[in-house]
């Protein structure tokens, strides 16, 4: 499964578009291989309905995270379906222990981080926000979709906060998982080092003694100036797998409103660590683009969907903001210091808001490996059902003649299924007309049995 060949697409989008719509549908349409970066942050299965508070920049906000199989039905049939044994058995095993709403809510996560895995080029990494809702079912998801071998860090990011609990501790670390597509991940530790802690320095005497420490090392490895280790020394340690540096957002500026908004802080050091500029980054539960601004700052392209048309009315709002902070920030004091990200005017010499692409139009996928549908597909189909004059109808099972048969969408069109072979199969006429354009195949097995007892017309 955890497979990548060597082949690289260009981007089928431009740099700084958000799309506003179901992320699945769009992620389906981006080309294999283009993207350096993907950070998610969907709902947590928290069970909760968030809203904006009313008076804040992200008012009318809102996003359910309630999950039963009944809304997730198109994506659950796909499961069934589609050839993947060891995610849906995941899936099973995670509904056997959890619930049916564990089971609908990896549903949605299984197609969408599958998706991801396919357009994250081979040196990509992905980094999945979560929480001990469900961090260790969506663990085994990813590990079966990366493949175990490319987990990189279970990242902990501890924080603190107001909580009144008597059966247990106060719940307050996330839980961020991070993958590699391969095993040639870009990853620069160099560029996120944090300082050592006061009791590391005063262990190591560095507040006091640090020149006699110096000094000892030249003499015992005389390879390496004393400048040399010094310097070493100030850039600071790389981050260990928990984080408690970075504060929850409260009542910083950059709080917007938006239920469960990240701080910047958490998005820069995974961009600084896991692209390099000019690379592409990706949020497909982008909220009020936390991802894009940070991505925007460190100089990287970036894309962002939401499903919450708000979402783009905050983010626009957001690099505004940013543009004016920089603006008071470089005449201030940093004088003409170079913002990465983004522009000045040529002639006022003011930093300018960048044009971001707000679109409800899912991209069309340009690349070579993009699947169709190929003009044989009957005649494959009808050979792979095996000999003679008759095959088994995938609905009713019942032997019917060729020219009985109409060529099917497993999925439907309408529940977000895809016009290429993968989802093309045959089915008999009887069945065809009772499937319709909107029932998946659970629910055609379903109604034939209600008609087998009479149950309707
Ligand atoms: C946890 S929030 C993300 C917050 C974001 N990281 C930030 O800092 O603002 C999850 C977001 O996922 C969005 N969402 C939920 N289902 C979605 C879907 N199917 N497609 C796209 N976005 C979705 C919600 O509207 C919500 O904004």
């Amino acid at each position: 499964m955890a497979h990548a060949n060597k082949i690289s697409h260009d981007a089928n989008f431009l740099n700084r578009t958000l799309w506003i719509d179901d992320n699945l549908r769009v992620l389906r349409g981006i080309n294999s291989e283009c993207v350096d970066l993907i950070y998610l942050d969907p709902p947590f299965n928290s069970n909760r309905f968030y809203n904006a508070p009313l008076g804040s920049e992200a008012a009318g906000a809102q996003f359910d995270d309630t999950w039963s199989l009944d809304a997730v039905k198109a994506e659950w049939s796909e499961l069934q379906e589609a050839a993947n044994p060891a995610l849906y058995h995941t899936i099973i095993g995670a509904g056997l222990s959890a619930g049916e709403s564990m089971q609908a809510y990896l549903s949605f996560m299984a197609l969408r981080v599958q998706e991801c895995h396919r357009i994250l080029k081979p040196t990509g990494s992905l980094y999945l926000h979560c929480d001990p809702h469900a961090s260790h079912y969506l663990k085994q998801l990813a590990d079966v979709v990366f493949g175990a071998q490319n987990i990189r860090n279970e990242i902990v990011w501890c924080y603190t906060g107001p909580g009144n609990v008597t059966r247990h501790f106060k719940r307050k670390h996330d839980t961020i998982l991070f993958y590699g597509k391969t095993s040639k991940t870009t990853l620069n530790l160099d560029a996120v080092r944090i300082p050592y802690s006061k009791e590391t320095l005063a262990r190591r005497g560095r507040t006091e003694g640090m020149k006699s420490i110096i000094s000892s090392s030249v003499e015992t490895n005389s390879r390496r100036s004393a400048a040399e280790v010094e310097a070493r020394f100030g850039k600071g340690k790389v981050p260990e797998d928990w984080w408690v540096d970075i504060a929850a957002l409260t009542n910083q500026p950059e709080r917007t409103g938006w239920p469960t908004q990240k701080p910047l802080a958490l998005l820069e050091r995974i961009i600084e660590a896991s692209s390099n500029p000019g690379d592409l980054v990706v949020d497909p539960f982008a909220g009020c683009a936390t991802t894009c601004v940070a991505a925007e700052l460190a100089g990287r392209r970036w894309a962002g969907i939401d499903i919450d048309p708000k979402a783009l009315e905050v983010t626009m709002d957001r690099l505004r903001r940013q543009v004016d902070l920089r603006n008071t920030i470089t005449a201030d004091k940093l004088g003409t210091t170079q913002m990465p990200g983004f522009a000045r005017d040529k002639t006022s010499g003011d930093w300018i808001l960048p044009k971001v692409t707000a679109t409800g139009e899912i991209p069309v996928r340009t690349d070579p490996t993009r699947q169709t549908r190929s003009p044989r597909i009957r005649e494959i189909r009808w050979h792979e059902l095996g000999e003679g004059d008759c095959r088994p109808c995938a609905g009713c099972g019942k032997e019917k003649y060729r020219e009985d048969f109409h060529l099917d969408h497993i999925v439907p069109l309408s529940k977000g299924g895809q016009d290429i072979d993968a989802n093309l199969q045959l089915l008999c006429a009887f069945c065809n007309v009772t499937k319709g354009n909107r029932l998946t195949m659970a629910e055609l097995r379903q109604r034939l049995v209600q008609r087998e007892l009479g149950l309707t017309s």
